[in-house]
C-alpha cells in the first residue's frame, strides 16, 4: 500500500466534510448544503463507502478526500498530504531532496534575475544594441515600457550570460536547468539567447521565471523562449501579469491577447489589463492566477486562428473559471498591437463588443450553413451538441440548449432525446465497455484507487502522441486526486521527466506506477477513445441526474402547496 493509500484509509471523509458543513443522513449516504457555493437545498453529497464527494450544484465536481481539502483550504496535494498525514498518524519517509528543493529554485529564480538585468543593462548602453534600440524605436514602444518590462538584449556572442553567470559561482548544470545554455554533445555548452531583442517573462509576484526572445529580421522562428524548466512552464504562464494585476482587479476585467508585443502596445496606451497566453492554449494553472484577481475574461482573437478549436478551448477555459468567457474578434490581418496603435476608440469598442464565447462558437458553426436545409439542421445539431454538453455551468447550458433547439426548429424535448441516444450510441457496444451497458455510480476505492482513470492515464503516459486526442478530457472528471494531479501537470509539460519535477514526491511514486504498468500494445487510439467515453459518461450521468431532480423539482412545486421543503421529498 502506498502511503497516500495508507492516509486516506486512515482518514474519514464523513469526519472531515462534517469540519465544513452540516451533515444530514440520507440513506447509506449524507447529504448537506455545499461548502463551496451558497445554496438553498443540499446538493452536496458524501458517499462513505467510496470515501468521495459530490456536488451536484453550482460546483457539479467531486472527488476524494484529498481534493475536498484542497478545494476548501485552498492548499495543494502535498501540503493536504502532509497535514492529514499528521493528523492521521503516519509518517511520511522523509525526502532527502525536499529541504534543497526550495534552495534550488531560489537559486534558479535569481539566475533569471540576473540575466534579465544584464540583457536589460546591455540594451540600455551597449553600442552592440544600437540596433536592437532603433527596432524598438521603430515599433512605437516607450522607454517607460522599456523600463516596467524589463527588456533587454542579448548579445551576439556564444558565451557571455554563460561566462557572465558562471563567475558569479552558478554552475554550467543550473545555467542549463534554467534553460539559459544549451548543452551540446561533445562541445562546449552555448547560450541558448543570441543577438535578440528579450522580454523576461514574470510571475504574479514579478519573478522572472524565463525568457521570450525575439529576432529583428524575417527570419524564422521569430521568438525563441526558454523551455520548461522547474520554474517555467510556458503554458501555464501568462505574460504581464505582475504588472497587469492592479489594474485587472480595478477594472473587473482581464483582457487575454497572444502576443508580447500586444501587451506592450496595450500597456503604452493605457490599457493596463492585457496579458498574454504566448501563442500557447490558455491553461487551467493559467486561469487559476487570474480568477483571484477577476472572473471577466476576454479573449482578444485573431480573425484567422479563432476557430472552433479556440471557441471549444473557451468552454474549457469557462469551466476551469466558472464564469462565461467573451472573445473579441480582431479585424482580419491585424492584431492588437496593430489596432491599438492605430485607435485606441478601435480596441475599447472591440473589447465593449465582445460577446460569450458559446454565442460566437455557434455564428462560426452556423457561417456556412443553409439552416433552413434538414441536413444543415442535423449538421448544427450535431456539431454544437458535444461542445454545449461540455459546459459545466447549468443554467448557461440550458440556455444554449434551448437556443440549439431553436436554430434546428426542434422542441427542447426532442433535442434532450437526441442527446440522449447519441450519448447512448457512442456507449453500446464499444469493446471497453462490454457487458457493462448500465454505468457504474461512481465509485472510488481507496485502496486500489479507480483503475478506469489509471488505465487512462497509463495510455497517455506511455504513449504521448495520444496526448492530441485528449482535448476534450478536463481534470474535474478525475475521481482520484493524484490522478488528477498527474493529469493536470501533465497537460501542461512536454515529457515525463518534466512532468516529474513539477510533482509532489508522493505522486512521483503514483506516476511511476503508472508509467510502468504492462499495456496492450494494439489499437491504442481506439482504446483512449474508450477511456475517454466512459470518464465523460461518468460525469455525464451526474449532469442528467440532476437535471432530472432539477425538472421534478419545479413540476412538484407546481404541484404542492406553496413553502413545503422538497428535501423531504428529492
Ligand atoms: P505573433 O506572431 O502574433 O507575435 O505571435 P507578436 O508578439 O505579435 O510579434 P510581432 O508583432 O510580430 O513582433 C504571438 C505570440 O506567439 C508566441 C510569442 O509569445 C508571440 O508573442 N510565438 C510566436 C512564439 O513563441 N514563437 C514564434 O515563433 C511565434
Ligand atoms: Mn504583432
Amino acid at each position: 500500500m502506498s502511503v497516500i493509500d495508507e492516509v486516506k484509509q486512515k482518514t474519514d471523509i464523513v469526519d472531515v466534510a462534517s469540519q465544513y458543513t452540516t451533515l444530514t443522513k440520507s440513506g447509506r449516504n449524507f447529504k448537506a448544503i455545499c461548502p463551496f457555493h451558497s445554496e438553498k437545498h443540499p446538493s452536496f453529497f458524501i458517499y462513505p463507502e467510496q470515501q468521495s464527494w459530490h456536488c451536484f450544484g453550482a460546483c457539479n465536481t467531486g472527488g476524494d478526500v484529498f481534493s475536498l481539502i484542497m478545494k476548501k483550504e485552498g492548499l495543494d496535494f502535498g501540503e493536504v498530504l502532509r497535514h492529514t498525514a499528521e493528523i492521521a498518524g503516519v509518517t511520511l519517509p522523509s525526502r532527502a531532496g525536499q529541504a534543497t528543493d526550495k534552495e534550488k529554485n531560489d537559486r534558479l529564480y535569481r539566475i533569471n534575475e540576473l540575466s534579465a538585468d544584464y540583457f536589460h543593462q546591455l540594451l540600455l548602453t551597449s553600442p552592440s544594441a544600437e540596433k536592437t534600440r532603433s527596432y524598438i524605436t521603430r515599433r512605437g514602444i516607450s522607454n517607460q515600457s522599456v523600463n516596467a518590462f524589463n527588456l533587454g538584449y542579448s548579445p551576439n556572442s556564444w558565451d557571455s550570460l554563460r561566462q557572465y553567470l558562471m563567475e558569479r559561482d552558478y554552475t554550467e548544470a543550473e545555467l542549463i536547468t534554467a534553460g539559459l545554455i544549451i548543452e551540446v554533445e561533445s562541445a562546449a555548452s552555448h547560450d541558448r539567447f543570441r543577438n535578440r531583442l528579450m522580454f523576461p517573462i514574470n510571475d504574479a509576484k514579478g519573478r522572472t521565471i524565463g525568457f521570450g526572445a525575439r529576432v529583428l529580421d524575417d527570419s524564422m522562428p521569430k521568438y525563441t523562449n526558454s523551455p520548461d524548466t522547474p520554474l517555467f512552464y510556458k503554458s501555464s504562464c501568462l505574460y504581464g501579469i505582475d504588472l497587469a494585476r492592479e489594474a485587472i482587479r480595478q477594472q473587473d476585467m482581464a483582457v487575454i491577447v497572444e502576443g508580447y508585443m500586444d501587451v506592450i502596445a496595450a500597456h503604452d496606451n493605457g490599457f493596463g489589463n492585457v496579458i498574454a497566453s504566448m501563442g500557447t492554449a490558455i491553461a487551467d494553472r493559467q486561469v487559476s492566477n487570474l480568477k483571484k484577481l477577476s472572473k471577466n475574461i476576454v479573449l482578444a482573437l485573431d480573425a484567422d486562428t479563432a476557430g472552433e478549436e479556440a471557441a471549444l478551448r473557451g468552454i474549457i477555459f469557462e469551466n476551469s473559471l466558472g464564469a462565461e468567457v467573451k472573445v473579441a474578434i480582431l479585424p482580419k490581418g491585424r492584431d492588437p498591437d496593430d489596432v491599438i496603435r492605430e485607435s485606441k476608440d478601435t480596441w475599447q469598442s472591440l473589447i465593449n463588443e465582445a460577446i460569450p464565447v458559446m454565442d460566437y462558437t455557434f455564428d462560426r458553426v452556423t457561417a456556412g450553413l443553409d439552416l433552413n436545409t434538414a441536413r444543415d439542421k442535423s449538421l448544427a445539431v450535431d456539431r454544437l451538441l458535444p461542445i454545449i454538453s461540455q459546459m459545466n455551468d447549468l443554467i448557461r447550458k440550458s440556455h444554449y440548449f434551448q437556443k440549439l433547439a431553436r436554430l434546428a426548429d426542434i422542441t427542447p424535448n426532442q433535442l434532450q432525446m437526441i442527446f440522449k441516444n447519441k450519448a447512448a450510441e457512442r456507449n453500446h457496444g464499444k469493446s471497453f465497455n462490454k457487458g457493462n451497458k448500465v454505468a457504474a455510480a461512481p465509485s472510488h476505492n481507496i485502496l486500489t484507487s479507480n483503475p478506469r482513470e489509471e488505465y487512462y492515464l497509463s495510455l497517455l503516459l506511455q504513449h504521448p502522441e495520444l496526448k492530441t486526442l485528449s482535448s476534450s478530457i478536463m481534470p474535474e472528471y478525475f475521481e482520484n486526486s493524484e490522478n488528477r494531479e498527474i493529469f493536470n501537470a501533465y497537460l501542461s509539460t512536454e515529457n515525463i521527466s518534466s512532468l516529474k519535477e513539477t510533482l509532489d514526491d508522493f505522486i512521483r511514486e503514483h506516476l511511476d506506477s503508472l508509467v510502468a504498468k504492462s499495456l496492450p500494445d494494439k489499437n491504442l487510439e481506439g482504446r483512449l477513445s474508450d477511456c475517454i467515453l466512459l470518464l465523460k459518461k461518468e460525469s455525464l450521468n451526474l449532469c442528467v441526474l440532476l437535471e432530472k431532480k432539477m425538472k421534478l423539482r419545479i413540476f412538484l412545486s407546481t404541484l404542492l402547496r406553496p413553502g413545503l421543503n422538497l428535501d423531504y421529498i428529492l
